[in-house]
């Protein structure tokens, strides 16, 4: 398939509203006769940074802002491919543990679909704007103490008895939407030198792999960008691994950070991404919660891009990376921006602020002249 081709499905498949990710219909491998459950993912802006690029230490870089697909979050380029599958195979009831941004997604697209979708997750660490999506899209929802490992170990219980159909990234549908975000990458600026990643259960830089070697094969690329996984550091079952030459991620018990999207322990694709990161000629490494917090702080306040603390750490794992000379200032770099701010108003609202009260309209026109004259 020639790239930037029309898409050969018709616009009349999706209720005639433009859609972006779907375009690449012909390099996901679904039935030609399926009805698509889309609510309008992908097409993401990707956006060239340019105030931060000093303190970042590089002359070119791009956020890949996946905050502004329909739940906020990349995980919408999975979910329609996958929910479409699963109206496809008339799947009565959809379940998935999550962090927060897949149960958002899953249950809006679940409505979408009209299958009715149940979520497991971890008690007292989802972030309130996710879980108020999927109170919103209205899922049955179970609070499991013990974190997403032990969320999704239920669902893994419940999928192999047939009670449910899963819809975690263990679903390959899942991956198969997922890896259009290399798609668009390379189709908008071509190979960059570096994408960097954050990774929590690894399905995102798993899927990101595929669609690179997928391009590679079919000529559409010459050269694979190496790929960079940012863990955070209470969350590191694969930096560990990475930097001992394990094949498998080394556990991590109670995993605890403020980008809990990431916080996980034992990711179920882990193993696949120590192959790709390798393959690539990547790296792994971990940043702190203080540093997510600074580079969250970077892009919202230089660069106008509001986005969660889990996707932050790609832009503190970049940071690092050139500090410590593994990035080069002259290469090109694509961090990618998961999820939205608005996704965890709660940490939004640690930054460092000035706020006055006044308590009518006297006092705040005297407080503004004030702070203007000085
Ligand atoms: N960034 C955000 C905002 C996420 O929500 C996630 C994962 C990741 C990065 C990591 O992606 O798991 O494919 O390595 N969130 C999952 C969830 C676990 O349940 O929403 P990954």
């Amino acid at each position: 398939m020639e790239f930037r081709k029309r898409p050969s499905i018709s616009w009349d498949m999706l209720g005639g509203r433009p859609f972006r990710l779907w375009r690449y219909k012909e390099l996901i491998p679904i039935p030609d006769d399926v009805q698509i459950i889309s609510l309008g993912e992908g097409g993401t802006p990707l956006t060239k940074l340019v105030k931060s690029l000093d303190q970042l230490g590089l002359r070119e870089a791009y956020a890949k802002f996946e905050g502004v697909n329909s739940t906020g979050s990349f995980k919408d380029r999975g979910m329609t491919v996958a929910m479409t599958m699963a109206k496809y195979l008339k799947v009565p009831l959809v379940a998935c543990a999550s962090t927060g941004n897949t149960s958002a997604s899953m249950t809006a697209y679940a409505s979408r679909a009209g299958i009715k979708p149940l979520i497991v997750l971890p008690k007292g660490r989802v972030a309130r704007g996710k879980l108020s999506q999927a109170i919103l899209h209205g899922a049955r929802i179970i609070l499991i103490e013990g974190g997403f490992d032990n969320a999704l170990r239920v669902i893994l219980e419940v999928s192999r008895r047939g009670i449910v159909y899963p819809l975690n990234s263990i679903n390959p549908w899942r991956i198969e939407g997922q890896k259009t975000i290399a798609y668009e990458i390379i189709d908008e600026i071509g190979d960059p030198d570096w994408i960097v990643v954050p990774v929590g259960n690894a399905g995102n830089i798993t899927a990101i792999w595929k669609g690179l070697v997928e391009l590679k094969r079919f000529g559409l690329i010459d050269e694979l960008p190496r790929l960079a996984g940012v863990q955070t550091a209470g969350a590191a079952p694969l930096v560990r691994a990475f930097k001992m030459g394990l094949e498998e991620p080394l556990p991590v018990e109670n995993p605890e950070t403020i980008a809990t999207a990431i916080g996980i322990g034992r990711p179920v694709h882990g193993s696949r991404a120590l192959r790709a990161v390798r393959g690539s000629k990547g790296i792994f490494l971990e940043v702190s919660d203080e540093e997510i917090l600074e580079a969250q702080r970077i892009l919202a306040r230089y660069e106008g891009l509001g986005v969660e603390p889990a996707s932050a750490a790609s832009i503190a794992g970049l940071k690092k990376l050139r500090e410590e000379g593994i990035v080069d200032r002259d290469e090109k770099v694509i961090a990618i921006a998961t999820g939205h701010a608005l996704k965890d108003p709660d940490t939004a609202l640690l930054h460092e602020t000035t706020s006055y009260e006044a308590k009518d309209i006297r006092e705040a026109l005297t407080l503004i002249q004030r702070l203007t004259s000085a």
